[in-house]
C-alpha cells in the first residue's frame, strides 16, 4: 500500500486560508478540507481550484464545507478564521472579535480530529494560540502558532535587498510576540555564515529591523481592506510541509514556554524543533541582557492580552 496522503483541515476560507489551500494541493503536500462559516464560500473556492487540477497537474483533493464533521480525521488543523486588521488597527485590537471565533473553531475541529496537531494563524497570534490550547486541552506540544517564519522571511528579504545578495544566502531570526514588540535578532542573522553585524553597521541594520516590525502594518495600509496573505500563506505552507512530511525543522514559532527565557505559561515566538508531532523542543539561545529584556517585555505584553482575553469571556472552558 502506498503511504496515506496527509489530510489538512484549514479553518477559515478567507485570503490566508484560500491561498494556503491552493498552495497545499498545487505543491503536492496534502489533501485539504477548507471550512468557513460563510455558506458557499469554501465550496466555491474548492470547485474553482479543483477545476485547475489538470492544468496544475496534481492529484490532491480540495473540498469545501461549512460542517466540522467533514474535517474529521485531519492530521493537522490550521486555524485562519477571524478578522484581519484594517488601517489604524493593531493586531491587539482584534482580541475581542477573534477570541470567540478561535475558541469555537479549535474546539470543534479537535473534537473531530482528536489526534491532530493544531497550527494557529489568527491574530493576535500568541494569544489565540494560548486560547486554542486552553479550550482543546491538547498537550501544549501539539499546539503551535505561526508568525516567526513570516517575520524572519521579511527580515531576510530586507537584508538581501540592502546587501544586493540572493535571499537564499541570508539566514535570519525574529523572536517574541507577533506585534510591535517582536524581536528581530541581528546578532543571529548571517549571510552564508558571515555574521550580519560584520557586514553592516548598527545604523544600517536599524532601519531593516524597523521595517520588519512595521511590515504587517505597511501592507494593511496599502491593501486598505485586510492584511497580508501571500507571504503568510507561504510561511504556513513551509511549516505544514515539514509537519506532514515528518521532517524535523528548526524554525521560530509560538510555542508553550515553561520557564525558558524566564517566561512561564505563555505561548510566544522562540526557536523550536518542529516535526510531525508538533513542537519537539524549545531552544534557549544565549541572549544578552538587552535582548532578553526585550523578549521579556514582549512576553509581558502578550500576557496582558491573554489576561484580557480570559477576562472577556470567563470562564475559558465555556468559550
Ligand atoms: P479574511 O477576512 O480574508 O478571512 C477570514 C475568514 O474567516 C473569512 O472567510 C470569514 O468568513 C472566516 N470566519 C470568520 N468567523 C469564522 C468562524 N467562526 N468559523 C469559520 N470561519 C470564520 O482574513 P485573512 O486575511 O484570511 O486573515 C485571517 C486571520 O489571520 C486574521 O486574524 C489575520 O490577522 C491573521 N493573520 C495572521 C498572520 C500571522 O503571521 N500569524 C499572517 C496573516 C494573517
Ligand atoms: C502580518 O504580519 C497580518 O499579522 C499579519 O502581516
Amino acid at each position: 500500500m502506498p503511504p496515506q496522503t496527509p489530510r489538512v483541515a484549514v479553518i477559515g476560507a478567507g485570503r490566508v486560508g484560500s491561498t494556503l489551500a491552493q498552495r497545499l494541493v498545487e505543491q503536492h503536500i496534502a489533501d485539504v478540507v477548507l471550512l468557513d462559516v460563510v455558506a458557499g464560500l469554501p465550496q466555491a473556492i474548492a470547485l474553482d481550484l479543483m477545476q485547475a487540477q489538470g492544468l496544475e497537474n496534481h492529484a490532491y483533493t480540495l473540498t469545501g464545507t461549512n460542517d466540522y464533521a467533514d474535517t474529521a480525521g485531519a492530521d493537522l488543523v490550521v486555524i485562519t478564521a477571524g478578522f484581519p486588521r484594517r488601517p489604524g488597527m493593531s493586531r491587539g485590537d482584534l482580541l475581542a472579535s477573534n477570541t470567540q471565533i478561535v475558541a469555537k473553531a479549535a474546539r470543534e475541529a479537535i473534537a473531530h480530529s482528536p489526534d491532530a496537531v493544531l497550527l494557529i494563524v489568527t491574530n493576535p497570534l500568541d494569544v489565540m494560540t494560548y486560547i486554542a490550547w486552553q479550550v482543546t486541552g491538547l498537550p501544549p506540544q501539539r499546539v503551535i502558532g505561526m508568525a516567526g517564519v513570516l517575520d524572519s522571511a521579511r527580515l531576510q528579504y530586507f537584508i538581501a535587498q540592502a546587501l544586493g545578495v540572493a535571499v537564499a544566502d541570508v539566514q535570519t531570526m525574529v523572536l517574541g510576540g507577533h506585534g510591535d514588540l517582536m524581536l528581530p535578532l541581528p546578532r543571529y542573522c548571517t549571510v552564508e555564515g558571515v555574521p550580519l553585524t560584520d557586514l553592516l553597521t548598527p545604523e544600517q541594520i536599524a532601519p531593516l529591523v524597523d521595517h520588519t516590525r512595521n511590515a504587517g502594518a505597511e501592507l494593511v495600509k496599502l491593501y486598505q481592506t485586510g492584511s497580508a496573505f501571500y507571504a503568510p500563506a507561504a510561511a504556513i505552507t513551509l511549516m505544514v510541509r515539514a509537519m506532514v512530511q515528518g521532517r524535523t525543522r528548526q524554525l521560530p514559532a509560538a510555542a508553550y514556554l515553561q520557564g525558558e527565557y524566564g517566561i512561564h505559561d505563555l505561548f510566544m515566538g522562540v526557536p523550536c524543533r518542529i516535526n510531525g508531532g508538533g513542537v519537539e523542543k524549545v531552544l534557549e539561545l544565549a541572549l544578552n541582557e538587552t535582548e532578553l529584556g526585550a523578549l521579556q517585555a514582549s512576553a509581558r505584553f502578550v500576557r496582558s492580552m491573554v489576561e484580557e482575553a480570559i477576562g472577556h469571556s470567563a470562564p475559558i472552558t465555556t468559550l
